[in-house]
This record gives C-alpha cells, sequence and structure tokens, in this order.
C-alpha cells in the first residue's frame, strides 16, 4: 500500500506521516517512510538545490523539472522496489505537491505538470493520500515556531501559500476516492484519529493500542 500526505507548509503532515508509519510498525508491517523532494542521496541532493534561498533566479520550467527529476529517483531507487516486496510506503509529499505549488499556484501549466508527474512515477500512482487543510496563517505561525528563516518555497508568501491550500482543495474534489480532506487545524492526536478513520475505511485498520503507542514513541 502507497500512502501519502500532502497539504501546505506547516499543516503538520510530517508529525502525521512519523505517527502513521510509527502505528504501522507497531502493528507489526514493514514500513518505508520517505520525505520528497528528498528520501535518497541523490534527492536530497536535488532537494538542496530547489530550496536555496540564493537560487531565485530558478524559472519555473527549471523548477518542475528538478521536483520531477528528485521523484523519479526515489520511485526508482525506494519506493517501487517497497512496493513490490509488500511493504507500506509512507510519503510525505508526492505529486499531488508538484500539481497544487508548480501548477495551480505556479508558472507552469496543468498539462505539462500531468505529464512530469506521469513520467516521473511510472505508474507508482498513491492508493490513498491525505490532504491536510489548514488555513496559511495559523500555518505560517507554526512554522515560524520551529524553524528559522524561510526557504525559498516558504519565501513565496502567504498569497502563494493560500493559492497552494486552494489547489489541494481542487485536487481532493477531482480524486475523491484517492484524495481525503483533513481538518488540519485540530490537535495533533484529533488529526491522526481522523486519518486512521480513514485508513481503517479504505481497507488498513490500526488498532487503538499501536495508535497509543505511536503518539507516545513520537512523542506528539
Ligand atoms: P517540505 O518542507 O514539506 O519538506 O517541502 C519542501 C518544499 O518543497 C515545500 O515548500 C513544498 C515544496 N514542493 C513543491 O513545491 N513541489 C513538490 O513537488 C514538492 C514535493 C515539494
Amino acid at each position: 500500500m502507497f500512502i501519502t500526505l500532502e497539504g501546505i507548509d506547516g499543516c503538520g503532515k510530517s508529525t502525521q506521516a512519523r505517527l502513521l508509519a510509527a502505528a504501522l510498525e507497531h502493528a507489526g508491517r514493514e514500513v518505508v517512510l520517505l520525505r520528497e523532494p528528498g528520501g535518497v542521496a541523490i534527492s536530497e541532493q536535488i532537494r538542496d538545490i530547489l530550496l536555496d534561498p540564493a537560487n531565485e533566479a530558478m524559472s519555473d520550467a527549471c523548477e518542475l523539472l528538478l521536483y520531477e527529476a528528485a521523484r523519479a529517483q526515489v520511485v526508482h531507487e525506494v519506493i517501487a522496489p517497497a512496493l513490490d516486496a509488500g511493504s507500506v510506503v509512507v510519503c510525505d509529499r508526492f505529486f499531488d505537491s508538484t500539481t497544487a505549488y508548480q501548477g495551480i499556484a505556479g508558472g507552469s501549466a496543468r498539462e505539462d505538470v500531468d505529464r512530469a508527474n506521469a513520467l516521473a512515477v511510472s505508474e507508482r500512482v498513491p492508493d490513498i493520500t491525505f490532504v491536510f487543510d489548514i488555513d496559511p496563517e495559523t500555518a505560517a505561525a507554526r512554522r515560524s515556531d520551529r524553524d528559522g528563516s524561510p526557504d525559498r518555497m516558504e519565501a513565496k508568501g502567504l498569497a502563494f501559500q493560500e493559492q497552494v491550500a486552494e489547489g489541494f482543495r481542487t485536487i481532493a474534489r477531482e480524486e475523491p476516492q484517492r484524495v481525503r480532506l483533513i481538518d488540519a487545524s485540530q490537535p495533533v492526536d484529533a488529526v491522526f484519529a481522523c486519518m486512521l478513520a480513514e485508513l481503517a475505511r479504505a481497507g488498513l485498520p490500526v488498532d487503538a493500542a499501536d495508535a497509543r503507542a505511536a503518539l507516545l514513541s513520537v512523542g506528539a
């Protein structure tokens, strides 16, 4: 099973990805937890280029293709082999981020993004995707509590984040079978409970003891 978590910067999805991976591990499953862009050495190097605030001259096409290059590599090296081996793959962002950030909110045409996404993922489409929906101002406050200066993407500002959030809602409307929208303004454990309820409906139940163990081990 391939599970992806999406949302604007500061929506809390990385904490939820860690919780989900921990709960599934407690339940005895083989789990691979990854982040995008990144997850393997080549993709982490591409991530550094993408997020470096010094790279303000980066064109829209360069940005789109670098995200896709990072994705193609992590799919090839880890995601495809892990899925073939029967592991659960939990990915903190995947191709919906490119649709929302570079396509709907950014400067790339949707059809170019769709084609580039298809090339990068080579048919490894998530079984279920959670979009953590939150107001951009709340998310920005969370981010500034957490880390220092904004990276190149965060520096695009609040109006851009609002367009990205709307982009994710559009994707959720377009693909209701795969994509579930979750209210991420709730406390961490309530968001986690919503995600687990959706997963159970999708055929991957996690029992309450494993969920509690995950909350304790991640310290959320
Ligand atoms: P992260 O902070 O969630 O790890 O993501 C890094 C940044 O990259 C974040 O601002 C979102 C952005 N991003 C895109 O613009 N397009 C993509 O395809 C991905 C995966 C991330």
